[in-house]
């Protein structure tokens, strides 16, 4: 038998000619299941949390899963058994970490805009940690621990004006972006929270973007957050963690980003030739931890050759992967099962979906051979494809499965048209 591993994919590979993850064929898994189907690696997320947990060994560290990257039940379940905490955005996110089996004790949240209710709600459940955005934040959050006779543990989410180099739309950590609170601001943001009754400061936070490939943007952006903490804490307010944030990207197309136990040995370094060597730290990665667990197999629908361009019409849409549509992202698109052919068999194609969109594409010019009935893996789709997922032209969500060795979990059913329909009413 012959094995051929897809790069920076370790669990998922063809094995005659079939492609595999882990133990299961996607072909016998798309038969049984249908498609479009996501389909994970649960041997590759804990691998890539390994990666973290290695390079943290010896630190006081806590590895805050950013959910919003997948946030299926079983995917937290998993990183919380595995010693996780959680980075959250929402109330709603809330709620799945404690169906999951999490702890509110072992959850941060961010984001710019939580409202009083979720505050009071990840008040009274006790969370670890806000990561405030604003000051207008920082006073509305104190009014609400007030009210309960409570207290609020915050962090301030500090903008450090480095250019991770990324797509614009996920690069958060320059000035003009919504997120955080310009370094000039800081020290007196951390004045306003260290006098405000309802609050307790226990930290400083910054995530710089995401899908970051190179180190350098980390390391500027670590400097600057010491430089911060020397001078809050010169101000006798004490911090006893440092979060750093997300950010760190995969290879989707042949981008080589750094190992994550390589990372953290150079930050870990810096971290100690600055004297910080035994802060609390936390981190908030999404994407590094599932994004190429995953995979969305597809059957192709129709093929729609042209003078210009030839469609190949899959039955996965901008609806189920709106990464590219959203960002013009690339995703590897792969047969299931390779046939032998010679190359002129073999176009290029547009794979698109069936949403009435011009923007709904998957793939441009993709070299493929391909018929009515094949099935395609797009890959490096563990991350932001589900928990971006509509139902936009009401199309159902597609069922997920997760595959342990041999063994396969249908962790989310196909969902059906009435399933949408449920909390709509008609008119009387
Ligand atoms: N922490 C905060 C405060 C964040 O906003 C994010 C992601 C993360 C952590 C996790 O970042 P990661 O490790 O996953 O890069 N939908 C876009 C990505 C949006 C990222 C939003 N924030 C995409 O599909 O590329």
């Amino acid at each position: 038998m012959t094995a051929v591993l897809l790069p920076g994919r370790p669990h998922i590979a063809y094995r005659d000619n079939e492609l595999f993850v882990e133990q299961a064929a996607l072909g016998a898994l798309a038969r049984e299941h249908g498609t479009p189907l996501f389909v994970y690696s649960r041997a590759s997320m804990l691998s890539a949390l390994a990666a973290y947990q290695r390079g943290f060994a010896g630190r006081r560290a806590r590895i805050c899963y950013a959910m919003k990257a997948n946030s299926s039940l079983a995917v937290l379940q998993l990183f919380a058994r595995a010693g996780c905490g959680f980075d959250i955005v929402s109330g709603g996110e809330l709620d799945r970490v404690l169906a999951a089996g999490g702890k509110a004790g072992d959850v941060i949240f961010s984001g710019v805009g939580k409202t009083r209710a979720e505050m009071r709600r990840a008040l009274e459940l006790g969370i670890a940690c806000f990561n405030v955005e604003s000051e207008a934040e920082l006073e509305v959050l104190s009014e609400v621990a007030m009210a309960l006779g409570r207290t609020a543990p915050v962090s301030i989410r500090v903008n450090p004006d480095v250019d991770p180099k990324t797509h614009p739309y996920i690069s958060t950590g320059l000035k003009g972006n919504k997120f955080g609170i310009s370094q000039e601001r800081t020290l007196e943001a951390y004045r306003r929270a260290a006098a405000l009754p309802g609050l307790k400061v226990v930290g400083i936070d910054c995530h710089i973007g995401s899908q970051i490939t190179e180190d350098g943007p980390y390391l500027d952006a670590m400097d600057r957050i010491l430089d911060l903490v020397e001078a809050i804490e010169a101000h006798g307010i004490p911090l006893q963690h440092i979060d750093f944030g997300g950010g760190l990207g995969i290879a989707y197309n042949g981008d080589e980003p750094p190992a994550a136990d390589a990372l953290w040995a150079r930050l870990l370094q810096k971290l100690d030739a600055r004297g910080f060597g035994d802060r609390e730290l936390l981190i908030e990665p999404g994407r590094s931890l599932v994004g190429n667990a995953g995979v969305c197999v597809t059957e192709v629908l129709y093929l729609k050759p042209g003078e210009n361009k030839n469609f190949c019409i899959v039955d996965a849409a901008m609806n189920d992967l709106p990464r590219p549509a959203m960002y013009q992202a690339f995703h590897g698109i792969v047969p299931v099962t390779v046939t032998v052919v010679n190359d002129c068999d073999k176009r290029s194609w547009e794979v698109v979906g069936p949403v009435c969109e011009s923007g709904d594409w998957i793939g441009h010019e993709r070299e493929l051979s391909v018929k009515s009935g094949d099935f395609l893996a797009v890959l490096s789709a563990g991350a932001y494809c589900m928990s971006m997922a509509s139902n936009y032209n009401t199309r159902g969500r597609a069922a997920e499965v997760l595959v342990d060795g041999a063994r396969t979990h249908v962790i989310r059913e196909r969902e059906k048209s009435a399933d949408q329909m449920r909390m709509e009413k008609l008119l009387p």
